[in-house]
């Protein structure tokens, strides 16, 4: 098959596959739900806004009783169901929303770290707030996943925190802390320029961490692409849906941590990896000088402490900037990260691998080939897919209190 028409089936495909799509999930719910895509009102009106804010609760105000379908109860085959806390927690959702509105306009980085979190919360053991919990064992035991996967990584744990004492002062013991991160999520996204997608809820929270998984489980920076699809594979995710889940890193920084290597030391050789282009090379080194206290040996800093020394990790490297010298930024969750990888332009080992494989490679042509708009339609529906992985629900797992704690039965 040629490019041309493996360009048009990419196109054509979410419009066959919009029915299809609802049983490789197992969402029964085509007929309630209407998919947002980005023509929407919904998005555009947010744009073009200058109060960002007001115009985002409004919007989603707006949104919710135009599609009175909505309101119904919808259920799906993980047991989530739209608006589960209708009755128990009505303003839950609404909470969620301003708190992250609220934040989202301080901190900006809050939406691709949240998005991190959720990943890193939904690949080990489903989606269940395990990511959220201390280690119960001081520090002495690194029984954690927040351990695991240190937090020069994954930020935000005081922001779930923070809305958990919100929820809980109208609603104590009721809304899960799984629930939260998905909404707070998809909310940050959103207010980030990404596309809207409905969450369903009714998560609960798990009663322990998973520090072995955490460490085995989660694709890694220096990935190779067959590497890195079979570890989606695994949780359910083809290569399409990698591929667009990836796509997230078109927001946020890629920390220094994860680039080291590749400008340094690439696998051992005490030189850069030879695909960077030599210019991009520059670019990169300038943004992530040598940190000789770097471990080069292979992402051990995955397992090191919780406790990271802010002054490094807070060195990185955005798409938006891998592409602005030779092209106009324009909105932030749009092909960029795409383009970039077409040049040659990615910043992790693994995301530059996506070019390695002619079925990514295609993939990443033609989500870079348009306005934005299969990609953006592409990832709404991976992230519905991804927010309902192996959840608890009914009366598995517990509601905690504190996001932090498991509560002892
Ligand atoms: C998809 O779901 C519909 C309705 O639930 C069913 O009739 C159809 O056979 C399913 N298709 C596949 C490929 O499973
Ligand atoms: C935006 O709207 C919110 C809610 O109406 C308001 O609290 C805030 O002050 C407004 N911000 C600006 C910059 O106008
Ligand atoms: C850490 O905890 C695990 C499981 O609770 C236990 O098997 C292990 O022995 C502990 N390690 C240390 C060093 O205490
Ligand atoms: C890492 O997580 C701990 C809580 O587990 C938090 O106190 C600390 O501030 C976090 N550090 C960073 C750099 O986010
Ligand atoms: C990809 O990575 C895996 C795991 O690290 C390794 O076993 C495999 O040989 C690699 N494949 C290629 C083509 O380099
Ligand atoms: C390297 O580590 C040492 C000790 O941990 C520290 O004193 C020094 O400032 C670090 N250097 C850099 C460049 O981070
Ligand atoms: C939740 O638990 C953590 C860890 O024990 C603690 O630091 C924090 O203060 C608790 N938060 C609330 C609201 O009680």
């Amino acid at each position: 098959m040629g490019f041309c028409c493996y360009v048009a089936v990419v196109i054509l495909f979410p419009l066959f596959l919009s029915i299809a799509f609802w049983n490789i999930t197992r969402v029964e719910i085509e007929a309630e739900i209407p998919y947002f895509n980005d023509k929407d009102f919904f998005f555009v009106s947010l744009e073009s806004s200058t109060n960002r804010s007001s115009q985002f609760l409004l919007n989603l105000a707006t949104a919710k009783s135009s599609f009175p379908q909505f309101s119904q109860r919808v259920r799906d085959g993980s047991n989530l169901e739209y608006d589960f806390y209708r009755d128990t927690c009505p303003e839950a959702e609404a909470i969620v929303r301003s708190a992250i509105a609220r934040v989202y306009f301080d901190h900006r980085e809050v939406a691709p770290a949240l998005l991190r979190l959720f990943f890193h919360d939904c690949f080990i053991q489903g989606c269940d707030a395990s990511v959220l919990l201390d280690d119960n064992d001081g520090d002495k035991n690194r029984s954690s996943e927040k351990q695991a996967i240190p937090n020069q990584t994954l930020r935000g744990f005081d922001k779930i925190d923070m809305i958990k004492e919100e929820v809980e002062q109208t609603c104590p013991g009721v809304v899960s802390c799984a629930d939260i991160l998905a909404l707070a999520t998809r909310d940050a996204v959103l207010l980030a320029g990404g596309p809207f997608y409905p969450v369903l809820t009714g998560r609960r929270d798990s009663h322990q961490s998973f520090f072995e998984e955490a460490t085995n489980q989660i694709p890694r920076p220096d990935s190779n692409v067959t590497h890195t699809l079979h570890l989606f594979s695994l949780r359910g995710f083809n290569e399409r849906e990698t591929v667009s889940l990836l796509g997230g890193h078109n927001i946020g920084k890629i920390g220094c941590d994860f680039i080291q290597t590749r400008l340094y030391n690439f696998e051992g050789t005490g030189q850069p990896d030879p695909s960077i282009p030599p210019d991009f090379l520059l670019q990169m080194k300038l943004n992530c000088p040598e940190n000789k206290n770097t471990s080069t040996n292979d992402f051990s800093e995955f397992i090191v402490s919780k406790r990271v020394s802010s002054s490094h990790s807070d060195f990185g490297m955005s798409y938006m900037q891998a592409l602005s010298s030779s092209v106009s930024s324009g909105a932030a969750f749009d092909t960029h990260y795409y383009k970039s990888l077409l040049r040659g332009k990615g910043l992790l080992f693994a995301d530059q691998q996506l070019m390695a494989e002619e079925r990514t490679a295609r993939l990443v042509s033609a989500y870079a080939s348009d306005d934005g708009s299969t990609f953006r339609m592409d990832f709404a529906r991976v992230m519905l897919k991804m927010s309902n992985l192996d959840v608890l629900t009914g009366l598995e797992g517990q509601v905690r209190l504190n996001c932090s704690l498991p509560v002892s039965s």
